[in-house]
């Protein structure tokens, strides 16, 4: 049992599209429905082993895409796979690129991110009476990106490890005014989801990166398409056995121990004394 709970206290999270636990060699064991004091996620947590590690995984907008970016409740997301004994998150988002040289299907693992959005009220666990202020300059776990670039570049992928990720909210996608602003302003990637994940992450005490797959070149780009629904699907589904097989390797190199910086970001973090956190 002792062995259990330390597999249990130590799990690796994956948000990302669904049909993603189609990992050769996944155990899948449950299904787990988590209520939150935020609602409910997405969906059920699909849970099970691969090499020896209690991994859990969250589709984003649900099971047959039911949500839009604004409406996915990023804090039940989070709540929830906080719940399961989350330590290490990775997830996997679609992007345009604002960078010439990231073309459709490399892959971006963003350092830094931007935000544009304006439901922030809903990107904090904290308020009502709890006051709290988490340091978010380095924004992405710099041990677990470095984890992924490495399966990246193991799986020969087209990678560029850092960049930034400028989070609008959607879903229009971007003017073209808007897009050569973004570019002029040096950003690296535009998405609509994962900046919410990254402050909640960060808030839980759980180490994040994310592997963003770029599908289009926003609107920018003179001699290409405007990104559209389709490209990004057509495109995202493209590299769906890419991200599986760098899941797949990459869940192997994990450390066990939950002792990086992330995993003690509210040190220091609280102005009110409280035990917030639900037992594991
Ligand atoms: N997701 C994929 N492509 C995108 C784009 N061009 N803008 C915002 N989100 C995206």
């Amino acid at each position: 049992l002792g062995e259990q709970f330390a597999v249990m206290d130590h799990a690796i999270g994956i948000i990302g599209g669904s049909g993603l636990y189609e990992i050769e060699g996944f155990e899948k064991t449950e299904e787990r429905t988590v209520e939150t004091p935020f609602g409910m996620p997405s969906d059920v947590l699909v849970g099970g082993k691969l090499h020896g590690r209690q991994v859990w995984f969250l589709p984003r907008h649900g099971k047959g895409h039911r949500f839009l970016p604004h409406e996915i409740n990023h804090r039940a997301n989070i709540w929830a796979l906080k719940s399961v004994g989350v330590k290490w998150l990775i997830c996997i988002t679609a992007v345009g690129s604002l960078k010439k040289e990231y073309a459709p299907r490399h892959i971006v693992l963003p350092d830094q991110f931007f935000d544009r959005t304006s439901r922030r009220e809903h990107h904090t666990f904290f308020g009502k009476g709890i006051v709290a202020h988490i340091s978010f300059g380095e924004p992405v776990s710099k041990g677990l990106r470095q984890l992924l670039h490495q399966a990246c570049a193991e799986e020969g992928c087209m990678v560029h490890n850092g960049g930034t990720y400028v989070n609008m909210d959607g879903p229009a996608f971007s003017t073209k005014a808007e897009s050569l602003a973004n570019r002029q302003l040096g950003f690296d990637v535009i998405g609509m989801t994962n900046l919410p994940e990254a402050k909640l992450a960060r808030e839980a005490e759980i180490a994040l990166a994310t592997m963003s797959m770029v599908t289009d070149y926003d609107c920018w780009h003179e001699e290409e398409e405007d990104v559209s629904a389709q490209s990004v699907l057509d495109h995202l589904h493209a590299n769906a056995s890419a991200a599986k097989r760098v899941l797949q390797r990459v869940i192997a190199t994990i450390p066990a121990e939950a002792n990086w910086p992330e995993h003690s970001a509210l040190d220091g973090s609280l102005f009110t004394p409280v035990e917030y956190w639900p037992e594991e």
